[in-house]
């Protein structure tokens, strides 16, 4: 029997007892011994819940038994998180977890303490929800160079852009319903500025390139300025709105990783990722374009993913499974480097509209559908360059929206 203890019994937490109960006889087999939950670590009571006999509050109790091979750290946040990981690696305790934040700012030093210790630190949870996304980088596409990840990676921000388009209407008036439904937390900010998206971007491009992707690098803009209007024209240019994670290599190979809204035209597979579902679009060098999609969050998705590294972890108890992610800090390609395509509704004057066409020699003009804007394409165009231009825009402009190419 192998005994594990789950760190936080909130929505994820209980989702891996569900999961563990429903799934007993397929997890035990698939493990190679049956898998039973010894210990949870809560600070409330359950009374009455079936795992009531289980819950401790002290982390000793569980880093103290020697009988407790695996954990589920479900907690979230960085303290005390970082702090009981630790301790369980340290006395070769294996630890799977679905914590982002974690995972994104101490990855590489937790892996480095499981290789020292013979057990391992699995994350499968951390990005995308149940969708499988850490073990294909990590194991499956092992022979090769990834050179390019684009991903819609939070659902809340998903759920919202898609309820904008279908309904027509405004950032405000659909973050609330999306908050009344429980889909977006109250204090919304870590999704909607592109936080959450940021740390699994960044986790995701550590795995890309074997190195540590700070997550404090990366450019991150969020969806709060999106509106109804946006929509229109997105409409009108055959593309709609997503908030993208984009990780690639340029021609010169410097590393290019931002979070922003993006336009996404119709014919890429990204566009059709909608509600609350994450897709997340991987090309290789010789196998070109891959997508994985799924529930990217959610109690039983992402509890489902924490099992599977149960499991993992169970197969190879007194074993390290190799994971590429040391702790240098790969410098990335500064946001004004970036070269992109844009979208302008620049102010609708006669001197804007002979500005626009000295400074942006490319330019497309796209129908106008809102009174007050000249809307215009341009580009591919270095951040910098687009940004000096438009600042010499005489009557200057109502939004910009990068352009997914
Ligand atoms: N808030 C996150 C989302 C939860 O909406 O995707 C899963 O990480």
């Amino acid at each position: 029997m192998i005994n594990i203890a789950i760190l936080g019994y909130g929505i994820v937490g209980s989702g891996v007892a569900c999961v563990i109960e429903k799934n007993k006889k397929e997890i035990s087999k698939k493990a190679g011994d049956e898998i039973a939950i010894k210990y949870i670590l809560d600070i409330r009571e359950f009374p009455g819940d079936p795992y009531e006999n289980k819950i401790v509050n002290n982390i000793n109790q569980i880093l103290d038994d020697p009988d407790v091979q695996i954990i589920c750290e479900t907690m979230g946040g960085i303290r005390p998180a970082y702090e009981f990981t630790k301790r369980a690696l340290l006395e070769g305790k294996s630890v799977c977890s679905s914590n982002k934040e974690l995972v994104a700012s101490h990855a590489p030093e937790l892996l480095r303490i499981a290789r020292e210790n013979n057990c391992n630190y699995l994350f499968e949870a951390s990005v995308g929800g149940g969708i499988p996304i850490i073990r294909p980088l990590n194991y499956s596409l092992t022979a090769e160079k990834i050179d390019r990840i684009v991903g819609i990676l939070n659902g809340t921000t998903n759920f919202i852009l898609t309820k904008m388009e279908k309904e027509g209407a405004d950032f405000a008036t659909v973050l609330k319903e999306a908050q009344e439904l429980g889909y977006a937390e109250k204090n919304p900010e870590a999704d909607v500025e592109g936080h959450d998206t940021c740390r699994k971007i960044a986790i995701l491009s550590s795995l890309m390139t074997g190195q540590n992707v700070k997550y404090e690098s990366i450019y991150t803009e969020g969806i709060t300025k999106i509106t109804a209007n946006d929509f229109v024209y997105a409409y009108a240019l055959d593309m709609t709105i997503k908030l993208l994670a984009i990780s690639e290599y340029d021609i010169e190979n410097n590393l290019n990783v931002c979070v922003a809204p993006f336009l996404i035209a119709r014919d890429h597979p990204l566009y059709f990722v909608s509600d609350v579902y994450n897709g997340i679009f991987v090309h290789g060098n010789m196998l070109g374009d891959s997508m994985y999609y799924g529930r990217g969050a959610g109690k039983l998705p992402t509890a489902s993913a924490v099992v599977s590294d149960v499991i993992d972890a169970a197969r190879h108890i007194g074993k390290t499974i190799t994971c590429f992610w040391d702790d240098n800090a790969i410098k990335l390609n500064p946001m004004d480097e970036y070269r992109g395509s844009y979208f302008v509704r620049a102010k609708d004057t006669p001197e804007n509209i002979a500005k626009v066409q000295e400074l942006f020699p490319d330019f497309v003009v796209v129908k106008q559908a809102v009174t007050g804007d000249y809307a215009f394409t341009c580009g591919p165009v270095a951040e910098k360059d687009f940004n000096e231009k438009i600042a010499l825009l005489p009557s200057g402009i109502n939004s910009r929206i990068r352009i997914c190419i």
